[in-house]
């Protein structure tokens, strides 16, 4: 990891919690009081339903909360849709775009990510930006051709003026215990950062790349180590304070 990007540590809750849920959160806090993690900053995106209570609880305790999706517009006839400016109304930081399971799920395109993308700016959020391969084009030596793809279209120019984050989460590692090598994390990583600094100059050298996909407690010492990893986007580990805690505590 380099020691002058400030790491991540994200948790996607995706369709997981009840208000009972926001006890691990407590949990958690309790857990930080320690100061055993205080390098690095920590994000929770939970369900938008208990986005607003999560922020009230969270404030004061350095974790950060985020959306995990947003509407491109920001308000009118969008029966069920959420608009960045609401998550922001709600307490969020952050907000999840282009997730995988939103892109499989909902039909996302790389242009639709962008358009979320600048909307969350635009609402004064940070959007965690994800791109990742699926398991038939890591087999066919696509990988990187796809990521950087995905990475060109799905950050909009306004991100040269703001703050934003990407992650890196190959589709096949998602839930699945399975996660690439250390070789191909680095390799995939450092394309990234190239293609950052390619695109957004000095900037470049400053997003927060994170990895995402099966990041556990076990795992998370090795994964977080790599150069140009500034943190993880964590899903099922995120759920329960303790595994958060020591993930946390890996970086
Ligand atoms: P898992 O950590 O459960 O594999 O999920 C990763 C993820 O999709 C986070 O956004």
């Amino acid at each position: 990891m380099a020691f002058d990007i400030v790491p991540l540590i994200a948790g996607n809750w995706k369709m997981n919690g009840l208000r009972a849920s926001l006890d691990e959160v407590t949990r958690l806090k309790d857990l930080l009081k320690t100061g055993a993690a205080s390098y690095c900053s920590i994000a929770i995106c939970p369900p938008a339903t208990l986005l607003a209570a999560m922020s009230t609880q969270a404030a004061g305790s350095g974790i950060a909360v985020g959306g995990q999706d947003c509407h491109q517009a920001a308000s009118g006839a969008h029966t069920g849709d959420i608009s960045a400016a609401m998550l922001a109304d709600a307490g969020a930081r952050y907000v999840i775009v282009g997730h995988s399971e939103r892109r499989a799920d909902h039909g996302e395109t790389d242009a639709l990510v962008s358009a979320k993308a600048s909307a969350a700016i635009e609402a004064g959020l940070i959007p965690i930006i994800c791109v990742g391969e699926s398991e038939a084009e890591r087999k066919a030596g696509l990988a990187a051709k796809i990521v950087g793809g995905q990475l060109a279209a799905s950050i909009p120019d306004a991100a040269a003026d703001a703050d934003f984050v990407v992650a890196y989460e190959p589709v096949w590692a998602i839930g699945t215990g399975l996660t690439p090598t250390s070789a191909e994390i680095t390799a995939m990583h450092d394309n990234l950062r190239a293609q950052l600094a390619a695109r957004f100059g000095k900037k470049g050298a400053t997003i927060q790349l994170l990895y995402g996909g099966s990041l556990k407690p076990g795992n998370a010492r090795e994964i977080l180590a790599i150069e140009n990893v500034n943190g993880g986007l964590v899903g099922g580990a995120s759920l329960l304070a303790n595994d958060f805690f020591a993930i946390i505590s890996a970086a």
